[in-house]
């Protein structure tokens, strides 16, 4: 979808096509197409398709805003899963005047027009940052918000209470890990974070501590289990600094004990617990072992293990069933005796290709199991659990 195909939509001819697209979005595209097709040109009918087809795979991040909003395929991909950024934008006074110097189609603009900051928001892609806009007024948020298209080197961060940039992470040759290759890559988004007074930067939760700036806090943030981000934030936002893990939906946060030294180690006991992917990014993981009262299987790595079932929202714990030294054969022989033909295999410091493993496992019976597959003290292991 080009600009022009874009604007086209706003029109009330396009509101038309739009609504009519809903209706067949289910059919198959055939189908869609030719109905369409009957009361819409091959522009229209093409942009309200692939329009309503972005709507219905934005209900999982947007919920029912989404039926009102639009959408790149690309700038879905990229935009912020809104109780992520609900909880980001909740850190903001309200009443903020905020710059937001990446918006994409809004995912964060729109949250922080909703916490009651006034945010200006530039996008580098003329589409995109017309997507932006149109979702603003689609949600009735558009007199707290102006976009236009600009690079976002062109914002003072001065003028504004707080800087928000979440950069692009894809390059020509697809998503990239290395916050040098961001766009506006990592020196650039430090040097405004510099003349800002507060900031908060999104960033893949994969970006190694050595870039969080001095004095800044990086919070991991987790949704429903999987890690999302890692947000830092800078001067008047940065509280203490420091590291700190939150779960979303639940908002439980963590940050370090620091009467706690490094977790110790010691042999794998009838429990296994994985942390939530939150805390082992923000090397929170002898707090989870102190939760659970237990101790590392390993120094280097995140599996801890214990005695004791304890609860917590931190860690999955795992009854442990046996534990083998690594080898296929030993472990398929091992699940055969059980009767395991379903097993869900996890594996953490371990170069074992699960997939492949899967296939070779040949697994067979009506029990289940949780297979993990690490290391200990440089050797493989196979444990063979249940969830508790
Ligand atoms: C990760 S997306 C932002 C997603 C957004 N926070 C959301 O939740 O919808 C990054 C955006 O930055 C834009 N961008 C990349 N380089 C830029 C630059 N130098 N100046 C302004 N925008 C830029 C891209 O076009 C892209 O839309």
């Amino acid at each position: 979808m080009d600009l022009d195909a874009f604007r086209q939509l706003l029109t009330p001819r396009g509101q038309e096509a739009l609504k009519a697209a809903a209706e067949v979005v289910d059919d198959d595209p055939v189908t869609a197409v030719t109905r369409l097709r009957r009361s819409h040109d091959a522009g229209l009918t093409s942009a309200a398709l692939t329009q309503a087809t972005l709507r219905a795979r934005a209900a999982g991040k947007f919920g029912a805003d989404a039926e009102l909003m639009y959408f790149t395929r690309a700038g879905l991909e990229q935009a912020t899963r809104r109780e992520v950024a609900d909880h980001r934008a909740r850190r903001m006074a309200p009443d903020s005047l905020v710059a937001d110097v990446c918006c994409g189609v809004g995912g964060d603009l729109l949250a922080l027009a909703r916490a009651g900051c006034a945010v200006e928001a530039v996008d580098a892609d003329p589409l995109t940052a017309a997507i932006a806009r149109a979702n603003a007024d689609a949600l009735g948020l558009g007199d707290r918000v102006s976009v236009r298209t600009a690079d976002a080197a062109t914002v003072d961060p001065s003028a504004f209470d707080v800087l928000f940039a979440d950069p692009a992470r894809r390059t020509a040759r697809g998503r990239t890990f290395d916050p040098m290759a961001y766009s506006p890559p990592w020196p650039e988004v430090l040097e405004m974070v510099a003349r800002s007074r507060a900031a908060c930067l999104k960033v893949a939760p994969g970006i190694p501590h050595g870039f969080v700036p001095g004095g800044a806090e990086a919070e991991w943030v987790s949704y429903r289990g999987e890690v999302k981000e890692a947000v830092i934030w800078c001067g008047g936002l940065a509280g203490g600094g420091g590291r700190r893990a939150t779960m979303l939906p639940s908002g439980a946060t963590m940050t370090p004990d620091p009467a706690l030294g490094r977790a110790e180690h010691g042999p794998v006991g009838r429990y296994v617990y994985e942390p939530d992917g939150a805390a082992i990014r923000a090397h929170l993981v002898a707090e989870v072992a102190a939760l659970v009262g237990g101790r590392l299987i390993d120094p280097q790595v995140a599996y801890i293990t214990g005695d004791v079932a304890a609860r917590t929202p931190w860690a999955s714990g795992y009854e442990v069933h046996e534990v083998l030294p690594f080898s296929l054969k030993r472990l398929r022989a091992a699940l055969r005796e059980r009767g395991v033909g379903n097993a869900t295999i996890k594996k953490r410091a371990s170069a074992v290709d699960v997939d492949r493993l899967r296939k070779d496992l040949r697994l067979s019976g009506d029990q289940s199991a949780t297979v993990i597959l690490t290391r200990i003290r440089e050797r493989p292991f196979a444990l063979i659990c249940t969830p508790f």
